[in-house]
């Protein structure tokens, strides 16, 4: 049965060593190392037939290896571990390697096998996973050829929409085409796009123009004509939403949703004005859509004033028949001037979603601002690619359209779908499916920090992309939240810090390392205010400082959750420091808010400037434990003194809102020329020091004890807390003695300190408490004197700045601003016009051609700073702060 070694040798001479077949369900196969050398050892064939196994043929290209087999015994199943040829083989093994003393033929032979034959393995079947291919990918995405064919478009410039479908990138595309699929296309939908007018002629849109809610508050008549050459930007918007399927450049998002135009950004509006635009038609429009704000250079702090933020919270409690507006903004185009979205009171109102921008390759465009405020990213120009929509004209196409302003349509695009699927979720209900849905890019990248609830944020992507089939696919089962509650913490004083008429007095000095401060949240507290979940948290802050933009606010949360509210900006020389000033925060969402929170004030510890940490206080908003308990926030009165101060009686408002006016910088005021060509990145922290730890030995912790905790005498609170320290009040006013008199150390006086400082702090609270109006639900108007804050506000922008004599150039030059700032690389429409390349060029030209009044104020020092300290480098990080 065996073949002749012979005839074997002869085979594999002839190259006869095709594989046989191989019979595993009847054969057992084997392989054996056979040594053909061996003296002592038996020679192949003898081994084989001893262990019983036939040759089959070598082992592949092994040499003296064999493949062998034997039949597998007829129906024998019950002995599967038993192998008669490897037992014969062990038992082999076993007595050849017994005493040479045994010298049974058996030996012998076991002796003989062993010599040339060394190794023998049963062969079993397994499955080996495949590595050559790439694991599956999921069913190519349409082209857009596919894709304009179902839906019988014949837009000509469709193939180029790429924020529809990414024919390059399948990942990056708002994702619509799976709405489109299930039949929904925003029918029954008014989105409202609040800006420079609307281009209600062209064939693109006029369809779908909705002219009943649309209104122009710049020149008061009821079209939004676009009149001003460069009055394209509210068009090219529109049609990213609505841009009608026919003939015509592409479509919107929502091609069958219905576009209003409230044009207030083509000249001087009055606050009463922008307050109307921001509620025009708010029973029948849903989205307001808002790629506009304060200016984007890295160095404004502003936000609405009163009138502003009481249209904004009168859109949330009453518009949509009470399921209130949806207001869209852009996070800004700033950041290249080292802005950061919370530095402007539209982007981080809780009331708003904040929009930032990815490109299409989903890298961060240099320009799109970050902040802790950022909701979700949205696809707009970078990578070499713009967005492509209608344009002002009969039948014009825009192809360089871009910035944030371009990403938040598209956000409004997507909501839209999702309401005519939904029409009953509220505002909040809409921030709550972008948190849940917006798909994570670039994960390796390391601005993505852990948020609660395994989830990630990203001050650059928020919490995600915007995924228009995620959104609304998640929006057709969504269980509406309950309705809004919240809570505010008693204002903390740290050692007499005090803010009235423009002027602070006391506060914590901050010391290299910087100043904390802490509040405890309990349980209680969120329980007598109805709070159940949490969604955003405001922080307002009280800071004196000589230079604004040296100092750094970060939030940690109980369970060590980070927020960078407000980054070091190189570019900010302001002297009036952060009065009253309200940071947000999204990060938080989802957070269990119970325990310690810190707030840590910084500065970069530079020889000629340095302030103090005068206070502040938080609100925790979410969602309510007994939905009839729920109330609807107010906008409160009242100014930003601290300790907050009561409300008036009668409301007496200070603010000439109704007389004056200004105009708003046009979104693309600040967009560099290159915003579509310049490569993005997806390797950098927005915060370059904020995944590094900023402990510090020289902090100095306010650490101030929950007035709720210690309800009571301000006395009681006081020894309250102290007894963790101490045992008895006596021994702490030995100890109080023994630190004044002696000097003890620097320690102890520095808790004593902070006890001072608590003392005073719910001296305070009861007021605050009471009242609960210091706060401002969309962060404060008006940051600087008053003086100058009124005459800012006759022209326009609410402004930080002291210095008059700038305030008074710049206001002639804000005027003329209205008409003539969009010359060349300012303007998002013709790359002709831009000289793309040195980015230093056009990022410095807009402050320049804006406020060329911009003196010694503002450029000699920055030019310093930057040479020392551009923003977000190392030198301005938490880190090397505390290492100075
Ligand atoms: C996009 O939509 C499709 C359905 O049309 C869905 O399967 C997919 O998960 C969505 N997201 C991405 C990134 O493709
Ligand atoms: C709102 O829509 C209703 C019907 O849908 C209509 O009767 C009403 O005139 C509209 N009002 C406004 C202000 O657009
Ligand atoms: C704070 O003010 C109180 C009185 O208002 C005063 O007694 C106390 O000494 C002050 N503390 C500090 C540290 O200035
Ligand atoms: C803070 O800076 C101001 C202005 O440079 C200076 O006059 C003052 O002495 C400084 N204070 C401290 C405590 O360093």
């Amino acid at each position: 049965m065996l073949l002749p070694w012979a005839f074997l040798s002869s085979l594999f001479v002839l190259g006869l060593a095709e594989p046989a077949r191989r019979t595993y369900d009847t054969h057992d196969y084997y392989v054996l190392r056979h040594d053909p050398l061996s003296t002592t050892g038996a020679p192949l064939v003898e081994a084989l037939q001893t262990l019983g196994v036939e040759l089959v043929e070598q082992a592949g290209e092994l040499k003296d290896h064999w493949l062998v087999r034997r039949l597998k015994p007829p129906g024998l199943v019950t002995r599967d571990h038993f192998d008669p040829v490897l037992s014969t083989f062990k038992m082999f093994q076993a007595q050849a390697n017994a005493p040479l003393a045994v010298r049974s033929p058996q030996n012998q032979l076991a002796r003989r096998i062993t010599a040339s034959v060394d190794y023998l393995s049963l062969q079993t079947l397994r499955r080996r996973a495949k590595r050559a291919p790439p694991p599956i990918p999921p069913p190519p995405q349409p082209s857009s050829q596919d894709v304009a064919a179902r839906f019988g478009i014949q837009d000509p410039l469709f193939p180029k929409q790429w924020h529809l479908v990414n024919n390059d990138f399948p990942e990056h595309m708002m994702n619509v085409t799976g709405v489109w699929d299930m039949g929904f296309k925003g029918k029954g939908v008014i989105s409202s796009l609040v800006d420079d007018g609307l281009e209600y002629e062209s064939e693109d849109l006029s369809q779908n123009f909705d002219a009943e809610n649309s209104f122009d508050f710049n020149d008061h008549q009821k079209l939004p004509t676009p009149k001003n050459y460069d009055d394209h930007h509210g068009t090219r918007c529109a049609g990213q939403v609505a841009a009608q399927k026919n003939n015509v450049c592409g479509v919107g998002i929502a091609y069958e949703s219905k576009v209003a135009g409230v044009r207030i950004l083509s000249g001087p509006i009055s606050d009463v004005d922008e307050a109307a635009a921001l509620n025009y038609g708010f029973q029948n429009v849903s989205i307001y859509s808002c790629s506009w704000g304060p200016p984007d250079n890295g160095q404004s702090m502003e936000g609405p004033n009163y009138l502003i933020k009481k249209a904004v919270v009168n859109g949330i409690n009453n518009g949509r028949g009470g399921k209130g507006s949806i207001f869209v903004f852009a996070s800004g185009n700033g950041a290249g001037h080292g802005d950061q979205c919370n530095f402007d009171g539209y982007t981080n109102s809780i009331y708003s979603i904040t929009v930032s921008a990815v490109d299409y390759k989903g890298l961060h465009p240099y320009y799109s601002e970050t902040c802790a405020a950022n909701m979700i990213v949205a696809y707009s120009s970078g990578s070499g690619r713009h967005i492509v929509t209608t344009d002002k004209g009969k039948n014009a196409c825009a192809t360089t359209h871009g910035g944030t302003s371009a990403a938040a349509p598209n956000a409004v695009g997507v909501f839209a779908l999702a309401l005519q699927v939904r029409p009953d979720l509220t505002w909040r209900d809409i921030q709550h499916l972008c948190v849940e849905t917006a798909r994570r890019i670039n994960p390796e990248d390391p601005d993505w920090e852990d948020a609660p609830n395994d989830k990630r944020y990203s001050y650059k992507y928020g919490f995600g992309v915007l995924d228009a089939y995620h959104y609304v696919k998640a929006a057709q089962t969504w269980k509406l939240v309950k309705p809004q509650a919240w809570y505010q913490t008693k204002a903390i004083q740290l050692n007499n810090g005090t803010y009235h008429g423009n002027t602070y007095e006391g506060g914590e000095f901050i010391v290299p390392g910087g100043v904390e401060s802490k509040t405890l949240i309990t349980k209680e507290m969120l329980e007598e205010n109805n709070l159940e979940t949490l969604e955003h948290i405001n922080v307002k802050v009280w800071i004196s400082h000589t230079t604004r933009g040296e100092v750094e606010v970060e939030l940690v949360s109980p369970n060590g959750i980070r927020s960078i509210l407000g980054g070091a900006r190189a570019g900010d020389r302001d002297s009036t420091g952060y009065p009253g000033w309200t940071f947000m925060t999204v990060k938080h969402w989802g957070e269990n808010p119970i325990g310690h929170w810190t707030l840590k004030v910084k500065d970069q510890n530079k020889p000629n400037s340095n302030g103090t940490f005068i206070g502040w206080n938080m609100i925790f908003w979410g969602s309510s434990i007994d939905p009839s308990k729920a109330y609807k926030f107010e906008v409160p009165l009242g100014n930003d003194d601290f300790p907050p101060t009561e409300i008036p009686a009668r409301p007496i408002i200070v603010e000439p809102t109704s007389t004056t006016s200004k105009q708003h910088a046009k979104p693309t005021n600040h967009l560099p020329g290159d915003h579509g060509v310049a490569a993005g990145e997806k390797t950098k922290p927005a915060f370059p020091s904020s995944t590094v730890g900023s402990t510090s030995t020289t902090t100095t912790l306010a650490e101030t004890s929950s007035p709720a905790t210690i309800s009571g005498t301000p006395d009681i609170g006081w020894f309250s807390d102290m007894s963790k320290l101490v045992t008895s009040q006596k021994w702490f006013f030995v100890a109080l003695g023994a630190v004044s008199l002696f000097g003890i150390g620097v320690g102890m006086f520095f808790l004593w300190r902070r006890r001072m400082a608590q003392t005073r702090a719910t001296d305070y609270a009861p007021l605050d408490d009471e009242n609960g109006h210091s706060m401002t639900a969309l962060g404060t108007s008006v940051s600087g004197p008053r003086t100058t804050r009124e005459l800012y506000d006759a022209f326009g922008e609410v402004s930080d700045d002291d210095d008059d004599e700038t305030t008074a150039l710049r206001q002639p030059l804000a005027r003329s601003g209205g008409l003539g700032f969009h010359s060349g690389f300012l303007d998002d429409d013709d790359p002709s016009t831009t000289t793309a390349g040195m980015p230093s060029t056009y990022r410095d030209e807009p402050d320049h051609q804006e406020e060329p009044s911009h003196s010694r104020l503002r450029e000699t020092p920055r030019d310093d700073e930057s040479s020392s300290s551009p923003p977000g480098s190392v030198d301005g990080s938490w880190e090397h702060a505390s290492r100075e």
